[in-house]
């Protein structure tokens, strides 16, 4: 059986990388995308091995009359476009509401009244705030720091509270925590340190590591985020109401990364021209350690985040770079 994939954000990172592997799986994807971070070569790139199955629509998700109207004959819709700039969410919080606020609320409404059966859309590690109880677990109890983050804990607390309304239609929010993979845009909202880091490596720049390079963090390649929507949304896993964690379950040091990225480029003939990173002070107010733990997503959903960081870096050396 062949299904239909609703995308929202699907001009994004993690939009683009979706439909490409669902498409790769031979099912279609409808996407809607408004292009405020999104990027047209994103579209170009998925169009291009699509077979006719990619139908892209530029629109916003508020336009619930758009998001509405694209929903037939649609099996799954993954709710991923938001508003995700911690900073802008300061400086117009309107803005940041409207977005990732009434913007979730009209996808799911119109996903909930048609009573397609999955809803799954992109939450984020943002909602624990800044923590010393490592591995961050779904029960502790959240701790927005910024209007992005409390409406991403918003869209967790709205499907609680509508789910009763749309019977029909299993609502999942994954809380993403560092997502890295091919096509992520090195100056985009994220900490997208890996992609800044290559970038920097191949246009003869020393990557700049903030202090002393022994904070910590999670990573997550894309290509297992991919995996597990598909698990979801095909309805292999069991209930998947809720919210889980999305990452790896494992920390890795700035400079341990870095010296990955190092490796893999060298590994590949890259010749650099530094002989060690940039170290610049620490941002006052950064996250020092962060790392998840992934236990329910794996006992819920079986999510098994097989892809390492260092398979990941080297996909992306490989899919995007031709190395
Ligand atoms: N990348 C990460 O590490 C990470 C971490 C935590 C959460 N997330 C969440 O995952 C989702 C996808 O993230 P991403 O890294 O792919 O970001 P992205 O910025 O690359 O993708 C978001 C997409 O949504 C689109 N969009 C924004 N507002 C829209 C609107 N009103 N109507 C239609 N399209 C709109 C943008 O143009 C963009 O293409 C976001 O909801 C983000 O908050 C990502």
């Amino acid at each position: 059986m062949t299904r239909t994939w609703f995308i929202t954000g699907s001009a994004g990172f993690i939009g683009s990388n979706l439909a490409s592997s669902i498409l790769a799986g031979g099912d279609s994807v409808v996407g809607l995308d408004n292009f405020s971070t999104g990027k047209r070569d994103n579209v170009s790139r998925v169009m291009a091995q699509a077979d006719g199955r990619y139908r892209f629509v530029e629109g916003d998700i508020c336009d619930r009359a758009t998001v509405a109207g694209l929903l037939e004959g649609v099996d799954a819709v993954i709710h991923l476009a938001a508003q995700g700039s911690v900073q802008k969410s300061f400086a117009d919080v309107g803005h940041n509401n409207r977005q990732n606020i009434d913007g979730f609320v009209s996808v799911l409404s119109a996903t909930g009244e048609k009573g397609i059966p999955r809803f799954i859309y992109a939450s984020s590690c943002a909602v624990y705030g800044d923590t010393d109880q490592l591995p961050i677990r779904e029960i502790l109890c959240p701790n927005p720091l910024s209007p992005y983050a409390s409406s991403k804990l918003m869209n967790d607390l709205l499907s609680r509270n509508l789910e009763h309304l749309y019977a029909g239609t299993c609502i999942t929010g994954l809380r993403f925590f560092n997502i890295f993979g091919p096509w992520q845009d090195p100056y985009g909202d994220y900490a997208a340190v890996i992609p800044r880091w290559i970038d920097r490596c191949l246009s003869g720049e020393r990557p700049i590591i903030f202090g002393d390079g022994s904070a910590t963090r999670d990573f997550c390649y894309v290509g297992n985020v991919c995996d597990l929507v598909v698990r979801i949304g095909e309805g292999r896993v069991g209930e998947a109401r809720g919210v889980f964690n999305v990452a790896s379950g494992k920390a890795i040091s700035l400079n341990d990364l870095c010296g990955a990225i190092i490796d893999a480029l060298q590994a590949r003939g890259v010749k650099l021209c530094f002989e060690a990173p940039e170290y610049q002070p620490w941002h006052e107010g950064d996250i020092i350690h962060s790392l998840a733990g992934i236990d329910l997503a794996q006992q819920e959903l079986g999510f098994e985040p097989v892809v390492d960081l260092h398979v990941g870096i080297a996909r992306i050396l490989a899919e995007q770079y031709a190395l």
